[in-house]
């Protein structure tokens, strides 16, 4: 199926399992999971780093799908420490050459990052998708990803 496409059926899935729902566990860990599984096998870790309220300028680890992730990232390390300073979705298609990058899995290869902003507008989270396979983020999952993250706190 089309990606957009495949995108738009996954963010409607997302709208409805999520909504009214007010636990943001609920919501990141249902949000996770519909899309580890609506982009098997080549979304190989999918999941969520937040804002740790007792450490602004670090990230822990929230709710994922795939192997074990790295437990706390600080702003400004790694992608997902880069995306949570920037305030702006990052995709890298090869890893290796990334300075900084964490790897928490050697098989990963590529990856995207998106923030996610609460409703003030403040970064709560990020979301980090990695894949095995080298280049396998676009645009159409930049496009695709932002909107899903816009749905976490709407
Ligand atoms: N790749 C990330 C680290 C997190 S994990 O891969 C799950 C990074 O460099 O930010």
């Amino acid at each position: 199926m089309d990606k957009n496409r495949k995108y738009d059926e996954v963010t409607a899935e997302i709208a409805s399992v999520i909504g009214g729902e007010t636990s943001l566990t609920a919501r990141l860990a249902s949000i996770g999971c519909l899309l580890a599984q609506a982009f098997a096998p080549r979304f190989f870790w999918t999941g969520f780093y937040e804002v740790d309220p007792l450490k602004p300028t670090e990230l822990v680890v929230g709710p994922y799908q795939g192997t074990l992730g790295c437990l706390r990232i600080p702003f400004g390390r790694g992608v997902c420490g880069t995306v949570a300073a920037s305030g702006k979705s990052l995709i890298v298609p090869d890893v290796h050459a990334f300075d900084g990058h964490i790897a928490c899995d050697s098989a990963t290869n590529s990856e995207i990052v998106v923030p996610v902003f609460n409703a003030e507008g403040k970064l709560a989270a990020v979301l980090d998708v990695d894949s095995t396979e080298r280049d396998a983020f676009d645009e159409v999952d930049r496009a695709g990803l932002e909107r899903i993250c816009a749905l976490v706190f709407a």
